[in-house]
């Protein structure tokens, strides 16, 4: 007899991100908080995910909202406290969600007390767990990297005479991997929330995480537009994904396998670099390098059905897929694709082979708010304005009323009015609305083992239409979504419509923006 190992519970699971600024605040100060979150779980399970993901709570200055970590095991005073963070975690566990951190192991505060020992001298014993280089030869940045906001990569500190890297703000000076001391430490950051409980990891810019020993130039980018972001001048051919990030990362997944946890790696690459962070049978690493094909890819049938195909083809033996269709750093699905084309979206998302990642407030539809130019605070904008490249809009409060409900307070970035009638109250009670939707889709994954951890094949497009089938070895479903706006006709097996877009299903001709789920023969 044939024993098949159980699989990972993260394989059947669906992660959901909590931008925790703007998820639901208790305390009336207008930014969302830890016992916000715990407050409002219920809608977590009612929508029936299965993980939340909590953005960075750490203490920080806040100059990128969290991502720039002044105490890698504290929480900031803002979103609450430690036993507020053990409450939190105690309901989610009680309530069968697991739950993940934001660990940003690239760069820290300049706050950070390991940083303000390591700028204060050159012979401080901590100089060395940040990367300081000499000015060049005539003066100015050591090189010609650029910063992922724009500007050098590098910052001058005139005490001691030298340049800091930092691949993002001067306020988030680059961690030194190569330092072993700052590598023990950081894993100990790891595994102090291990031992508190947490379920798993999102590293924020996983591939960022070393630089070339030698620090060459980055090449010049033969594509560069104005308007892409002064960052894409250089390609980053030295500056990031160096061989050396990979032992790195198999050191973590070591330490998360001891508790079961799950790693999941921020990787903007092409897919065959990308597939190397899965790392290999002898040194695995992270278990999820998050894909990011469907917040890139054109949304047409032809495009997504070569992006399908080809990323699962690239997949190592062993190497389980994922799928996002939006985060806190991009534009979010229903602006990108329209809102009947996020209704498609939500299929494709909750149908594909792989753990989803639905970032909170698309289950609503939300599109990208309006932010008013005198109450924009994302650094990436202030420093960069007028290029579409801020994200306030997909950071917005969720509104959970019809007059928001996400706090008694001034909210710390102005909800749109336009996402007020999408409120989770409304939409809870709306058999049409896109909520609804999400919840009959996660209902349905979970209750139907071939399309949480079915094979997938029969991946094409005809015409408008993207189909594929999912495949347990004993139940098949057929998954057809028509990426046009016209009616579209295609030709399948016969079957029975467990779910379309549309309210009422006739499987003959997809209507516009339709989308189905069928169980076939
Ligand atoms: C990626 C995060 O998602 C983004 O929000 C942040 O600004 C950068 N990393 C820097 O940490």
């Amino acid at each position: 007899m044939i024993v098949t190992p159980p699989q990972p519970w993260w394989h059947a699971a669906t992660i959901y991100q909590i931008y925790p600024r703007s998820f639901a605040d208790s305390d009336g100060d207008g930014i969302g908080d830890l016992r916000g979150i715990a407050d409002r779980l219920d809608h977590l399970v009612a929508l029936g995910v299965d993980a939340l993901w909590i953005s960075p709570i750490f203490p920080s200055p806040m100059a990128d909202f969290g991502y720039d970590v002044a105490d890698y095991t504290g929480i900031d005073p803002r979103f609450g406290t430690l036993a507020d963070f053990d409450a939190l975690l105690a309901k989610a566990h009680g309530l069968g969600l697991r739950v993940l951190l934001d660990f940003v192991p690239n760069h820290s505060s300049d706050q950070h007390r390991w940083f303000v020992e390591s700028r204060s001298s050159r012979d401080n014993p901590k100089r060395d767990w940040y990367i300081w280089r000499d000015p060049a030869p005539g003066g100015g940045p050591p090189n010609n990297w650029i910063s992922d906001f724009g500007g050098p990569a590098w910052t001058f500190d005139p005490a001691t005479g030298q340049y800091y890297s930092r691949a993002f703000l001067p306020q988030q000076p680059d961690l030194n991997w190569r330092n072993p001391d700052l590598r023990a430490a950081m894993l100990d950051a790891m595994r102090f929330w291990f031992e508190r409980g947490v379920d798993g990891f999102r590293i924020d810019v996983l591939w960022h995480m070393v630089k070339h020993v030698d620090f060459p130039d980055n090449p010049p980018n033969p594509d560069f537009r104005e308007g892409m972001g002064e960052m894409h001048r250089v390609l980053q051919l030295h500056s990031t994904d160096q061989p050396e990030v990979h032992a790195i990362a198999a050191d973590m997944r070591e330490l998360a396998d001891r508790y079961d946890a799950v790693l999941v790696g921020e990787i903007y690459l092409p897919v065959p670099r990308l597939m190397t962070y899965y790392g290999s049978v002898d040194a695995p690493e992270v278990h999820l390098p998050f894909n990011f094909q469907l917040i890139e890819a054109g949304w047409n049938a032809a495009e997504l059905a070569d992006r399908i195909t080809d990323y699962e083809a690239a997949l190592p033996t062993g190497g389980w897929p994922n799928w996002v269709l939006g985060n806190h750093d991009r534009p979010r699905i229903a602006t990108r694709v329209g809102a009947a084309q996020a209704r498609v979206a939500a299929v494709l998302l909750l149908t594909l082979r792989g753990t989803p990642t639905l970032y909170q407030g698309d289950e609503l539809g939300l599109p990208d708010a309006q932010v008013p130019a005198d109450k924009v605070q994302d650094p990436r904008e202030l420093r960069e304005p007028g290029l579409g490249l801020g994200r306030d809009p997909v950071r917005t409060p969720l509104p959970w009323t019809g007059e928001g409900g996400f706090t008694s307070g001034a909210p710390w970035l102005p909800i749109d009015p336009a996402h007020l009638p999408l409120n989770v109250a409304a939409q809870a009670d709306d058999p049409h609305s896109m909520l609804t939707l999400y919840r009959r889709l996660l209902a349905l994954r979970r209750a139907t083992p071939a399309l949480a951890t079915g094979a997938i094949h029969d991946v094409r497009a005809e015409g408008d239409v993207l189909t594929y089938v999912r495949n347990d070895g004993t139940d098949r479903y057929r998954i057809v979504l028509n990426l046009g706006h016209q009616p579209a006709a295609i030709a399948f097996e016969p079957g029975t419509v467990l779910l379309s877009t549309h309210d009422t299903a006739t499987a003959a001709t997809l209507r516009p923006d339709e989308a189905l789920i069928l169980k076939v023969d």
